[in-house]
This record gives structure tokens, C-alpha cells and sequence, in this order.
């Protein structure tokens, strides 16, 4: 009893402590390692600043093809004669891959697999060499020439005599082989290569220093961008000059950051260590497939374009991926077809959801969702936070306060609405809870170094960590998604992981220890940073098997690696109610955005803190733009529903939710291309104008899809608000007023309260449904409106993909793809894939065309071999034809001339 007692107390101090610190002003960083703090990165950073040459060269004659793809060839250090075996491999879609692994290690090293959505196809044309001499050899890759040095080892790409990419040009390629502990010298011994310890927490590392580091430059660079997540620029900033460290190398190590910082390069909840570079004449990307800690160092550029980067991870092998573009859509495909494509998500998803810590009883739901009713503000998702558990028990309910969640669920259901309930990977050792019980009879748990499951802090106290590494555990997890095992879980509930950096209170850096064990005798450290992505593959695979792989799934994940994106969303953690956050959202969105985390979005408001009514209403005009839309706030902070607003800022929040909802047909459009072509949804400027350098750091504007650009209003009083819109031969139309724009120059906007500065491309065809509805789903067949946007030669063009919204009946033709296209004063409606067969109610409703020369004499319709003549009005100084009613269903092939 006593013992009992006093473990309470001491779990009630642990999360008292940490929600202080929760609730603290600001982040306590002295809880994170610098590098400083982290032997490797002393010694890998120390290796940089004194650089000594490199003792790494290839064995002349070990340099052969071993297929006609994949060339082989051994390196070795003249000191150790210790070898290491290289595998350079020609990919098909320009991709050139090189692994690095260490001959016979006395211990084995992990080589992450699960990032690759598939095995990566080989070259068609292989990757033949084409000279030979005892110090190089040279190979073919397409259109590319890959230049092999031996000593010391260097691996420079070229296009066309124009280098691209190089790996160890810089002499920083270090191995630091598996060792044993008597081996090592007193001095690695006592400098932290085998036990390090930061703060009070001592880790034993039991294997020694093992270390990976290489150099990658990237020629043809005016920036680079990626390695996500950080709260900082979207253009990444240089960590080293020529002469001085600037700052801390960026960081990826999964962490549950308190009360983030922006504008630091530390590490947060998730990683994806892609690079990507771009100039107006190349686009180039690196992808750093290792799990452990890495930490990446930026030069300052060198010259005109040339930007050295340096990556260095505390163990695994070197796995890099060399992407050749050159185009910057061409880099996306690479790297989706890589690790995945994001797939296409239900429509409730892209929607608006209302979230809170907590929502606390089914009384108190059905009040947020009436509130919405009754302001006719549409919602499509309501979610519930750990309180709505058991003793935050997952998978369990708190009976008094959600007495019948299946009840809740279909009432919601009723009216069109799904919900989400939290499921985290920390689990109450509570005998009788039927996780714990099954997790530890199947031996599921993290192991700690003596064997025993690993234990620590979490929200229920005294916790175990679903093994998520293993395979068995996450086949035994998925089905504890099912609707039988799941009690109180209905079709319309789905997944929220959150905490699986993995967050523990008690541990080093709130996370987990790193001389952890995981199935396969892996230590923590080598995995850490796939933990989270393994549970969100398998909530998300136990969501897909519970509707038998008719319904499509949603799990949203804190933290995330490369390939998160087939899982489902990610958002950008705990930020703060403050102007900062706000701002910061963007260029975190387009980093993810760009890392293939097309789905990703930021707690609309601010988590922590409570935001005045100016700065909550430019979160909702910002939110409405960005790929998921969810409001979510801490416990402690006020209520602050839309119904809850005074009902000025009320109508303003309205105006915004409801304008996510009238692009829905746009976003939903732009998801799906999403899913067949990586392109991001919220894209950076370049990616559309990769030759406009004014646009290549810019990181407070951005596209959704190509055609609408946004620069949400993230300034406090703004009056005046200067928007850049790019292209030197681009028009622009402000997509509310329809006034016209040039591009290539920056324009200040007049920014009212109810203002978001949205414009788009002349030449473009855009799709709304301007009806308000209680949610998507009420909107399904809802009539569309065509927004032709004319470009100075009077043409545009667009496209519309339409489908159940819900299943994968899409992958059996039951879709509908349009094209919408305007040249010769003539509008026409075709399909552009003929195999799509899904059949709508939905017609077009209005048709408005923007920037006509004059006003037309007649406007008419060719239908089924018919002639209509259409009414119309026009706005004179908007030059714009307003057609009302068509009524002709979308499906069908149609024609409208001008005249
Ligand atoms: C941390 C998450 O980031 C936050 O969104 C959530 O509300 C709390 N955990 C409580 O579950």
C-alpha cells in the first residue's frame, strides 16, 4: 500500500513537473542536447574544422559491376585495413544510390528498409561503365556521367559536362568501425565514445563509437531546402562559413520539444532527411536514409552556386540516394517514387475538424456541434484528447463521462460528421488492462538493457512502449483497431498517434533511452527515429483491415520519417498562440511539404496560450489554406470554439472555414494529383517559377496545387500587406474581386480584417461548390461553379477528379477526371480519361469567365448535338461574364462559345 502510494506520488510529481513545465512561458532548451552535448558530433564537426585529408581509397581492382546496374567496389583506411564494401546502383527515374557497409563488424549495423515504399527498380539502361584507369572510373547513367576517384574516394555526378552532385569532394567521409570496448583507447573512453552522460542521464553505450559521416555537395545551387522538422526558414541557412561555426548543425532526432522556439534549427517531433537544392538552372536532392541521431551541417555558399552540406548519423550505414532531377517536378516524382506517394484522402479529411484537449463529456460534444449548426459554420471531424479515456488507458473509454460511444459516434454520423480518438504508444502497466496484459505476455514491450520491458513516465503514469520495431507487434496492434477489439469504436472513428518520438518524461531529452532494446537485438539508438512511423503504419494498417480495405483510413502522427506520407497526416506539434507560430507555419508546412509530407498542417490558434480575436481569426484565414485544417488548443487554456466568438470575429471565422469548403472540389483535385505525381500540395513558389530567383527564399506566400497563390495575413494590425506574385509574363486575378495583376513584381494589397490574400494564375480553370453545407459529405453532389481565369492570349485550361470521397471503389474506374479548357472564345468540358465511369448528381451551377476583351454578344452551349443560348450578366470593370445555370451534369461533354 505504501510502496503503491508513494509511486503515485511520484507519478503525480512527474506530470505536475512536466505540465509545469508545459505551462512555463517558454521551452526549457537546457532539456536538449547541443551539439556540444554529443560525442559523435564534437568529433564529426572536429573532423570539418581541422580537415584532415580523408584516409578513405578505393582497391584498384576490387572496382567492378556486380550486375549491369550495380557497381561494386571496396574502400579502405590505411591505418585500420579495415574495409568497408560499396554498392553504387543506377535506379530507374534518375536516381543513382550508394551504400556503404562495413566488412565483417563485430557487431551488425541497421539498414532501414520500411522508408522504401517497394524495392527501387533498377535503370533500364543500367549503369555500364565507360572508362577505366587505375585511378578512376567513369559510368554511364543516361544523360548522366558518373566520375569515380580512387584515392582518396570522391563520386562527382555530371549532366551534359555540368556537375550536379558530388559525395566527398570535401574529404569527410568517416566510418568508425565496430570496436571492442578494449580495444578502444582510454581517451574515446573518457570522451564520451562509450558512456556519455547529459544531465543525470547516463547512457552505457555499450558498442562504442559507430558513427557514419560524408560530405554531399550540391553544384548549381542558389539554396537548399527540406530535412524537416525544424521551426525555422524554409530556405535552409548556412551552420558553417569558411572560417566560423554559426551555428549548431540542424538536428534530426524525434523530440517532444516543450514550447518550441521558432527561428532555431533544433530538433522536433519528426525527420526526413531529404535535401533538395535549386537554381533557375537545376534541381537536385539527397536522401540520407538512416534512422539514428544525424545532425546535418550547411556551408555558406561558395561562389556563385555551390552549396557543401555534411551529415553524420551516431550509427547505422551510409544509404544515400543521389536524385538528378533536373526540373523541380522531377525531383518530387524521384522521391515519391521512392518512398511512397501520399495517398489520395478521404474528402472529410481535407476538411475542417474541431479539436481540443479535452472535450469532456458526450454532453459537451454535441454542444461544439451544435454550435456549429447554429452558426452554419460547416465541421466535419470532432476529436477527443486523452481525457476522454480510461485513466488514459487507449483503446478504453471513461464510461461516466462517454457512457455510449457508439451512441456518440452514429449521432454525430447522423448528421455527416466522423471523429477521432487518441491512441499513443505508451501503455498503462495496469494488471487486468487488456493492452498491458496482452502486450506483456507477448513479450511486446521495449526491453531495457538488462532485459526486463523498459519503463517510464507518460500520461498514465508508470508506462511500457509498444514495441512498434517489431513486426508481430504491429500485426497484433493493427488488429486491436478492429470493431470488436476496439470497444466502443464504430466506422466513423479514426486514429490520432501522438507522443511516439517516443515522448517520456523521466527519460534523456523526454524521450527514450538510447541503450533501449528492440526486437532483433537492435539498441534504440539505431532506430529511434522510425519508432513513431512504425505505430502510425500500424494504426493506420489496422484502420484499413477493420472496414475489410473498403474505407479509406485516416491516423493523423506527431512524430514522422521518409515514407510517413502512406500513412496518413502529420502536424507541426505544440506551437504557441503568438504572431511567431502563426508566421512559422508556413515555411514548416512547405519543409514538410517538400520532404513528400504533402499531408500536414498546425494547430489553428496556437496550442498553448490563448490567442486574442485578431490573432485566432488570421490562424483560421491561414489554416483555411494550408493542407489540413484542425483547430486544437491545450487543457488549460479558454474555450474558443467559432460559436464561442464574439459575432463579429464569428463571421469572419465563418467566411474563412466556409472558404476551404467552397475550394474542396480544388483541394480535393489537388490531393489526388498529389497522389499520382508527388508533386506537394502546398507548393513553394519555385516549384512553378523555377526561374524566378526573387522567389527562391521566399517563405510567406506559397500555391496550393499551381493555380492559387496565398500569402495569409500573419502580421497583428496589418493594413497594407506587399504580395510578390511571380512570373514576368504571369497575370494574376485576385480570386475574390477579380482584379487583375502582372507578375514578376510585388504588389501591396489593402488587407481589411476579413481580408485573405488569394490570387489566381490567369490561364487557369478553378473549381468551387458555393453552397454551405453542415459538412463535406452533405456536399458530395452539390452543383459546381468553373472559374475560367484568362491569360493575355484569352486561354486557360484545368481539371476536376471527382469520386465517392470515402472508398476505393476509385480503384475499380469509379471516378471522374475533367478538362476544362478555353481557346478560341470557346469553353469546352471534356473527360480526360474516358476509364473513369462514377456517376454524380452534381452539374455545373455557374460559369464565370474572367478577363474577357469585351463583352460577349451571345454566349452559347453546345449539348448532345443542341444549342442553348445561356443567360448571363456582366461585370464591366472585372471584364468578367457571369453564366447562370448551364444545368448541364458534370459528367457529360460540352461546349460553351463567346460570340
Ligand atoms: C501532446 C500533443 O501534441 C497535443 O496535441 C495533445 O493535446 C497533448 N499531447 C495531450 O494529448
Amino acid at each position: 500500500m505504501l510502496v503503491r502510494g508513494g509511486v503515485t506520488w511520484i507519478v503525480t510529481f512527474a506530470i505536475c513537473w512536466y505540465s509545469a513545465i508545459k505551462l512555463s512561458s517558454s521551452a526549457d532548451t537546457s532539456n536538449f542536447k547541443k551539439c556540444q552535448d554529443v560525442s559523435f558530433c564534437r568529433h564529426h564537426r572536429r573532423h570539418a574544422n581541422t580537415r584532415r585529408s580523408t584516409q578513405y581509397n578505393i582497391v584498384a581492382d576490387s572496382v567492378k559491376l556486380h550486375s549491369s546496374s550495380v557497381l561494386q567496389f571496396s574502400v579502405e583506411t590505411p591505418q585500420r585495413k579495415n574495409h568497408l564494401d560499396c554498392q553504387l546502383h543506377g535506379l530507374a527515374q534518375k536516381t543513382l544510390r550508394l551504400q556503404v557497409r562495413e566488412r565483417d563488424p563485430i557487431r551488425k549495423r541497421y539498414e532501414v528498409e520500411d522508408s522504401l515504399a517497394a524495392p527501387p527498380e533498377p535503370a533500364d539502361d543500367g549503369l555500364p561503365i565507360s572508362s577505366q584507369t587505375d585511378s578512376s572510373t567513369e559510368l554511364q547513367f543516361g544523360d548522366a556521367t558518373v566520375h569515380l576517384k580512387y584515392a582518396p574516394v570522391s563520386l562527382r555526378v555530371s549532366v551534359n559536362g555540368v556537375d550536379v552532385l558530388s559525395l566527398n569532394s570535401k574529404k569527410l567521409l568517416e566510418f568508425r568501425s565496430s570496436q571492442s570496448r578494449e580495444q578502444a583507447s582510454k581517451a574515446a573512453i573518457k570522451g564520451g565514445d562509450w558512456e556519455e552522460t547529459f544531465k543525470t542521464f547516463n547512457d552505457s553505450k555499450p558498442f562504442g563509437p559507430q558513427s557514419i559521416g560524408l560530405d554531399v555537395t550540391f553544384h548549381k545551387a542558389k539554396q537548399v531546402y527540406g530535412i524537416p522538422e525544424h521551426a525555422d526558414s524554409f530556405a535552409l541557412q548556412p551552420t558553417m562559413s569558411k572560417k566560423h561555426v554559426l551555428r549548431d548543425p540542424y538536428r534530426l532526432y524525434n523530440l517532444d520539444v516543450f514550447k518550441y522556439e521558432v527561428n532555431t534549427n533544433t530538433a522536433l517531433y519528426g525527420s526526413v532527411p531529404l535535401m533538395l537544392s535549386h537554381s533557375a538552372q537545376l534541381t537536385a536532392g539527397v536522401f540520407w536514409n538512416n534512422v539514428a541521431e544525424t545532425w546535418v551541417d550547411v556551408n555558406e555558399r561558395k561562389g556563385d552556386a555551390e552549396i557543401s552540406t555534411h551529415w553524420f548519423s551516431e550509427s547505422g550505414i551510409i544509404d544515400v540516394f543521389l536524385f538528378l532531377g533536373p526540373s523541380p517536378a522531377d525531383i518530387f516524382q524521384q522521391y515519391a517514387t521512392l518512398t511512397g506517394y501520399s495517398p489520395l484522402p478521404p474528402m472529410f479529411a481535407i476538411s475542417y475538424h474541431q479539436s481540443r484537449w479535452n472535450y469532456n463529456d458526450e454532453g459537451d460534444v454535441y454542444n461544439v456541434v451544435n454550435g456549429f449548426d447554429e452558426d452554419e459554420i460547416p465541421v466535419d471531424v470532432i476529436w477527443l484528447d486523452i481525457e476522454h479515456t480510461s485513466e488514459k488507458k487507449y483503446l478504453t473509454w471513461d464510461r461516466e463521462r462517454f457512457p455510449d460511444p457508439e451512441r456518440m459516434q452514429d449521432q454525430l454520423w447522423s448528421v455527416h460528421r466522423r471523429m477521432v480518438s487518441i491512441i499513443d504508444p505508451h501503455i498503462k502497466r495496469e494488471d487486468g488492462y487488456h493492452v498491458h496484459d496482452e502486450a506483456s505476455q507477448q513479450d511486446f514491450y521495449v526491453k531495457s538493457r538488462n532485459g526486463s520491458a523498459y519503463e517510464g513516465y507518460c500520461w498514465p503514469g508508470q508506462s511500457s512502449w509498444i514495441d512498434f520495431l517489431n513486426p508481430a507487434a504491429r500485426q497484433w496492434w493493427a488488429g486491436k483497431m478492429s470493431l470488436e477489439k476496439f470497444m466502443g469504436s464504430t466506422l466513423s472513428l479514426f486514429g490520432w498517434n501522438d507522443m511516439n518520438e517516443p515522448s517520456v518524461f523521466d527519460g534523456p531529452e523526454i524521450s527514450m533511452h538510447k541503450d533501449a532494446v528492440h526486437d532483433g537485438d537492435w539498441e534504440h539508438r539505431d532506430v529511434h527515429n522510425i519508432y513513431g512511423f512504425y505505430q502510425h503504419k500500424a494504426t493506420m494498417d489496422g484502420m484499413l483491415a477493420r472496414s475489410d480495405g473498403k474505407v479509406r483510413p485516416f491516423v493523423l502522427s506527431r512524430a514522422f520519417f521518409a515514407g510517413s506520407q502512406r500513412f496518413g497526416p502529420v502536424w507541426t506539434g505544440d506551437n504557441t498562440a503568438d504572431w511567431s507560430h502563426l508566421k512559422m507555419s508556413i515555411p514548416m508546412l512547405l519543409s514538410l511539404g517538400s520532404a513528400g509530407l504533402s499531408f500536414s498542417g498546425a494547430d489553428v490558434g496556437g496550442f498553448f496560450a490563448d490567442p486574442d480575436v485578431e490573432l485566432l481569426l488570421r490562424w483560421y484565414q491561414a489554416g483555411a489554406y494550408q493542407p489540413f485544417f484542425r483547430a486544437h488548443a491545450h487543457l488549460d487554456s479558454r474555450r474558443r470554439e467559432p460559436h464561442l466568438l464574439p459575432e463579429r470575429v464569428r463571421q469572419v471565422v465563418r467566411s474563412a472555414v466556409m472558404q476551404r469548403y467552397m475550394l474542396l472540389p480544388y483541394w480535393y483535385t489537388t490531393f489526388w494529383t498529389a497522389s499520382k505525381t508527388g508533386l506537394p500540395v502546398m507548393r513553394p513558389l519555385w516549384l512553378e517559377f523555377p526561374r524566378d530567383e526573387k522567389v527562391f527564399a521566399l517563405d510567406d506566400e506559397y500555391l496550393i496545387g499551381k493555380d492559387l497563390l496565398v500569402k495569409p495575413v500573419t502580421e497583428s494590425y496589418a493594413e497594407s500587406w506587399p504580395v510578390y506574385l511571380p512570373g514576368k509574363y504571369q497575370l494574376w486575378y485576385n480570386f475574390f474581386d477579380y482584379a487583375r495583376f502582372t507578375g514578376g513584381k510585388s504588389h501591396i494589397m489593402k488587407v481589411g480584417i476579413t481580408t485573405i490574400p488569394v490570387f489566381q494564375r490567369a490561364g487557369s480553370v478553378v473549381v468551387t461548390k458555393d453552397r454551405l453545407r453542415r459538412s463535406s459529405e452533405a456536399m458530395l453532389h452539390d452543383p459546381i461553379t468553373l472559374r475560367v481565369a484568362l491569360d493575355s492570349k484569352l486561354r486557360a485550361s484545368g481539371e476536376l477528379y471527382v469520386d465517392d470521397g470515402t472508398t476505393y471503389a476509385y480503384q475499380n474506374n469509379e471516378y471522374l477526371h475533367r478538362r476544362f479548357t478555353f481557346s478560341n472564345n470557346k469553353l469546352t468540358s471534356k473527360s480526360a480519361d474516358e476509364t473513369g465511369s462514377y456517376k454524380t448528381k452534381s452539374w455545373v451551377e455557374k460559369v464565370l469567365v474572367i478577363g474577357l476583351k469585351r463583352e460577349p454578344n451571345s454566349i452559347i452551349m453546345s449539348l448532345n448535338k443542341k444549342k442553348i443560348d445561356l443567360n448571363f450578366s456582366w461585370l464591366k470593370d472585372q471584364r468578367t461574364a457571369v453564366i447562370r445555370k448551364p444545368d448541364v451534369n458534370l459528367s457529360k461533354d460540352f461546349s460553351i462559345a463567346f460570340t
